[in-house]
């Protein structure tokens, strides 16, 4: 079939492989529900709610709607030091479904950028009061959070950072938190959790609780495989933080929105954060924004510390809080509150979890994680390490499932609206596709 398009040569396209892409193109013409349709005719269950972020679904007309009548009455409004009523409206929202005190939300574009300012405001928040020496960031091995400079300098996949020589100094990583005797449990593996949040305990034995600014982590570490932490761990991090200072940071740009089966992995986990960062699902995809929510301690540190009348926080997006995207974000929060989609992940997660984890006697399936709605598998690696996961998520595309690989691993997190036979089609085609792989490979 021809391509809707002239020519594929000018787009370069983010993490893909542009020269391999451009000789056997994938392209998505329609989406609605939890269906895309190729650009051959094909139709395909979106497995992986586009990139984590269409938890409604596609297409949802409330949200278009939403987005046209905000555009059609007040389209940009210039947002250092003026404002528009949405950006208000979106933020009392948001502070509502974070836990505890979180109740002060910085808007971005994205979630890279909701990392950086995160880690602009942990230090602003420490220069506020006079401790300028908490000049490290501690991050963890095999960590994604997104791809501006602070966040790739936490990044924990060498590949993320190899060709990038000049990133933030004094970065530490904490050990990840994959671990054999963990392998093929559903939910929190029971062991080790202490022992690897331990880690932290080290590194202030090392360089000084006082040196470090803040500890990031992903709850459920998303991007590198669904690495749900073990009992304990978060629990321990959360005690040596407070007992050092250094602000812990969730970045819940996966987990944030229901994933887990609670608005965020704080609650699902039941531990506090003092800053989460947010993404993807905040607008189901419709419009790019990303968040910062930070306890109020930290706002009003940093707001106090400037004088009277001046710019508190030297930082800030010309698309910060952009009407269209807080017009996506009001009606997508809608959404999840109306047919309580949260509930409905958690309502879900049993039977989800029940067919991913039936993949686990597949030849070349060499692990299965998951939590909530969300599920990674481990291919293992042939000759190439992660040439079987690109080749493979190439024929599920074929084969009518959109999932995301990274290298050899499968991630799998279905929009929350998903239906349980629609569940029970998705695993059908990865068993079929990966046991055709397996007789092939
Ligand atoms: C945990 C985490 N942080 C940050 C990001 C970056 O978000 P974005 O791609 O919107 O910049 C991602 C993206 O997948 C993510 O998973």
């Amino acid at each position: 079939m021809t391509l809707p398009v002239n020519s594929l040569e000018e787009h370069w396209m983010p993490f893909t492989a542009n020269r391999d892409f451009k000789q056997d193109p994938r392209l998505v013409v329609r989406s609605e529900g939890v269906h895309l349709w190729d650009h051959r005719g094909g139709r395909l269950l979106d497995g992986c709610s586009g990139l984590f972020c269409v938890a409604a679904g596609h297409g949802r007309a409330e949200i278009a709607e939403a987005v046209r009548e905000q555009l059609a009455t007040n389209d940009y409004i210039a947002p250092f030091q003026l404002a528009h009523p949405g950006g208000f409206a979106l933020a009392r929202q948001v502070a509502a479904l974070t836990p505890g005190d979180l109740n002060h939300v910085f808007f971005t574009n994205s979630g890279s950028e909701a990392v950086d300012t995160a880690i602009k405001i942990a230090m602003a928040y420490h220069t506020a009061r006079g401790e300028q020496g908490r000049v490290r960031f501690v991050t963890r091995e095999r960590a994604y959070h997104g791809v501006n400079i602070g966040g790739t300098s936490l990044a924990g996949l060498v590949k993320n950072r190899d060709a990038y020589p000049t990133l933030m100094p004094y970065v530490a990583a904490m050990r990840h938190t994959w671990l054999e005797e963990n392998r093929f449990v559903r939910g929190q593996g029971a062991h080790g959790g202490v022992e690897l949040a331990n880690d932290l305990q080290r590194l202030v034995e090392t360089y000084g609780g006082h040196s470090i600014a803040a500890c990031f982590v992903e709850p459920v570490a998303g991007s590198t495989g669904c690495l749900v932490p073990p009992v304990g761990y978060l629990e321990r991090l959360r005690e040596i933080c407070d007992a050092h200072g250094i602000l812990l940071v969730f970045d819940e740009v996966i987990c944030g929105f229901g994933r887990l089966g609670a608005p965020f992995a704080a609650q699902a986990f039941g531990v506090m954060p003092d800053m989460i960062t947010m993404a993807k699902a905040l607008t189901n995809g419709a419009q790019p924004m990303g968040a910062v929510a930070v306890r109020d301690s930290i706002y009003e540190t940093v707001t106090e510390a400037a004088p009277e009348g001046a710019i508190e926080l030297f930082h800030g997006y010309t698309y910060s809080a952009h009407p269209a995207a807080c017009a996506a974000g009001l009606a997508a929060l809608e959404i999840y509150r109306k047919e309580k989609l949260f509930e409905r992940a958690a309502d879900l997660s049993e039977h989800f979890l029940d067919a991913v984890f039936s993949l686990r006697d597949l030849e070349l399936v060499t692990d299965v994680r998951g939590f909530g709605l969300f599920a990674g598998f481990d291919i293992a690696p042939g000759a190439v390490p992660g040439a079987r996961g690109a080749a493979l998520q190439k024929a599920l595309f074929w084969n009518g499932l959109h999932v995301k690989f990274t290298g050899d691993v499968g991630l799998i997190a279905p929009p929350l609206i998903v239906e349980r036979d629609e569940i029970d089609a998705m695993v059908r085609i990865l068993r079929e596709t990966i046991a055709d792989f397996a007789r092939t490979a």
